[in-house]
């Protein structure tokens, strides 16, 4: 199988301000977190800044602004106050999608033909008219990416919780009905003139298949995954660096 042309990587670091919050610690700091994912490679950063302010805070914006030298995407609804808040910040990107107060996380795509002429004049303008390229998060569904060309952004996310969830269920039929539609999207963004991101549920596991099937990728976005996996992948040094200054110290004694 061939690899398609290599996409950026945006790391999302929200959870590592949820894990800071969990405590009301400074600490982890989530600019530290996108100085060492920039540092190790990453094209950039993500952050979503939600209205209840459930893991990155307004505090953070000036800090993540300062640290990341790559893509700074700056996800949100598209409200007054975030559209304030990201022209002041005048992040590289800024990635508008819907907000339920419930949700765990992002559930899906904006429904672009019930919202496009407020988001339009809400976000999308003023967004623009300030220097600042707009994404739209958009379920892989053809009118919606037409709707997206016509409202003239620079590109579209893609939606990719659905094939990711027929991974995790080991549905292989599913996983390919949902990823041809990712793929089929991703070939009518890039047709339209739309640079194509993608995100969601990305993992290790499921990356690989993502990335074989999937063309014209621009950036994919990767959280909740990531930062587990760096939990996993950085615990065993962490427990050494504790044990040696435990022995170190009762030697020493
Ligand atoms: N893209 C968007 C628009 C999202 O809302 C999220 C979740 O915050 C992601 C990508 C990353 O998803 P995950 O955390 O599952 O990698």
């Amino acid at each position: 199988m061939t690899m398609n042309t290599r996409p950026k990587l945006l790391v999302n670091i929200d959870h590592v301000a949820t894990l800071r919050n969990a405590r009301g610690e400074g600490f982890p700091d989530p600019a530290r977190a996108a100085g060492i994912c920039e540092a190790a490679g990453a094209d950039g950063i993500v952050f979503h800044l939600r209205s209840d302010r459930r893991h990155i805070r307004d505090e953070d914006l000036p800090a993540l602004k300062a640290m990341v030298k790559g893509t700074l995407d700056f996800e949100m609804a598209a409200t007054q106050e975030m559209v304030g808040l990201c022209i002041d910040l005048k992040p590289s990107l800024c990635t508008l999608v819907p907000e339920g107060r419930e949700e765990l996380t992002t559930e899906g795509g904006l429904d672009l033909p019930a919202v496009a002429e407020e988001l339009t004049t809400l976000a999308i303008t003023p967004l623009q008219s300030s220097g600042i390229p707009v994404s739209l998060f958009v379920d892989p569904v053809p009118a919606h990416i037409d709707m997206a060309a016509a409202l003239g952004v620079e590109a579209v996310e893609l939606h990719t919780g659905t094939f990711a969830n027929a991974w995790m269920q080991g549905d292989s039929d599913q996983v390919k009905y949902e990823v041809g539609r990712i793929a089929d999207a991703a070939e009518l963004a890039h047709q339209k003139g739309l640079l194509v991101n993608a995100g969601h549920g990305l993992n290790l596991d499921n990356l690989h298949a993502f990335l074989s099937a999937v063309s014209h990728l621009h950036e994919i976005s990767i959280g909740h995954a990531l930062i587990s996996d760096a939990l996993f992948l950085g615990l065993s040094t962490t427990v050494k660096a504790y044990l040696a200054l435990i022995h170190g110290q009762t030697e020493g004694a």
